[in-house]
């Protein structure tokens, strides 16, 4: 089975991490989120995947070299212009020459679902699509969906309002679509498959949806990639990785706490880093604290910070302190 994975967005809300790094490529547990998001598809039988690109192409070109990523072959529709969703998904299928039934992830997605389960209750149910739901408590960041008892969308509205809906189930970025899809997406011109392509599957009933419970997050925005982290070290998760990376150089009375380093990072003496994501080439001097944040950049000696995303140039001058307010709101962004 082959399946498209929509990679190309411009990660807005995980700036300044992804002026540097496009959002599937950055590692979650020293993995990069794309292995992830492929070794799951792998286990469910896919065997080609096609990287729907647009927005910086080259670094994954250059990351997965032999065209290969989790033992699955990879395929690179690189769009000329950002085509959204629904572009993307036809640009792709067209690209690839897909003719059989198929899958699409959204390319930030991490979820326990066993998508063979969703496969086979889109064959059982005769659907053109099917999209895979979870429920949250405040859906206004998401695509929200009604069913029926049958499965049958009755609604899909993208990003509501408050009063707009009461369900909390959402769609959680897995689809299993028939090649007839295409016949919903004009050819070369962006679209979104969220706010055009599933009302009007849903007009015609061959949306259909399938909910668990399965672990699931959206990496997309700080504090969910920051928890997409630390769930996979600390036992929230089926499996744990290992969160500190083989090239580290840590100093000896460093205290490191429910925390991911990366390769190369560099941590000082009597640094405390606790509930934080490292990245590789992070620098933590001396003394310097770092509390719940995201660092790609060089923490001088003896600063704190807390609640902060630190890009790759972003330099904390020594003995100073940052505290976020809050990690950004990501409906300001
Ligand atoms: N190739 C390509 N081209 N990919 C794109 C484009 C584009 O023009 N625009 C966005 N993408 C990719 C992003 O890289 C991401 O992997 C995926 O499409 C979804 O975009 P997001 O920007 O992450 O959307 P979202 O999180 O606000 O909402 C989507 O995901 C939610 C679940 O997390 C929607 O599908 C919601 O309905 C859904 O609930
Ligand atoms: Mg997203």
């Amino acid at each position: 089975m082959r399946a498209v994975i929509l990679v190309g967005g411009f990660g807005t809300r995980l700036r300044p991490l992804t002026f540097t790094i496009p959002k599937s490529l950055l590692p979650v547990a020293n993995v990069s989120l794309l292995e992830h998001v492929i070794a799951a598809l792998s286990m469910a039988g896919v065997t080609e995947v096609v990287l729907a690109l647009g927005f910086k192409p080259e670094p994954f070109l250059t990351a997965f070299p032999d065209g290969v990523c989790a033992g699955v072959s990879l395929r690179y529709a690189v769009e000329p212009q950002p085509m959204d969703t629904a572009g993307a998904i036809g640009f792709a299928a067209r690209f690839a020459q897909i003719n059989e039934t198929f899958i699409v992830v959204n390319g930030d997605i991490l979820t326990d679902l066993d998508v063979s389960a969703l496969v086979d209750f889109h064959r059982q149910h005769g659907a053109v699509a099917t999209l895979h739901l979870t429920s949250v408590d405040d859906p206004s960041q998401y695509g929200v969906v009604e069913t029926n008892d049958h499965g049958v969308v009755q609604r899909f509205v993208e990003k509501p309002q408050p009063h707009e809906t009461t369900s909390r189930a959402v769609n959680a970025g897995t689809y299993v679509l028939e090649p007839s899809i295409l016949d919903y997406i004009p050819l070369d011109q962006p679209l979104s498959v969220e706010r055009v392509v599933f009302p009007t599957l849903v007009a015609k009933g061959a949306l259909y949806a399938m909910s668990t419970d399965d672990y699931w997050i959206d990496t997309g925005r700080p504090e969910n990639y920051l928890s997409a982290n630390l769930d996979l070290i600390d036992g929230s998760r089926s499996r744990i990785l290992a969160s500190i990376a083989a090239q580290a150089h840590i100093a000896g009375t460093a205290v490191i706490t429910r925390s991911v380093v990366g390769d190369g990072c560099r941590i000082g003496a009597g640094a405390i880093i606790s509930n934080s994501v490292l990245l590789p080439g992070a620098v933590v001097d001396d003394g310097a604290r770092v509390e719940a944040s995201i660092v790609m950049g060089h923490i001088g000696e003896r600063a704190t910070v807390t609640d902060c995303v630190i890009g790759v140039d972003g330099r904390v001058d020594f003995g100073t302190t940052h505290v976020a307010e809050k990690i950004p709101d990501p409906a300001t962004l």
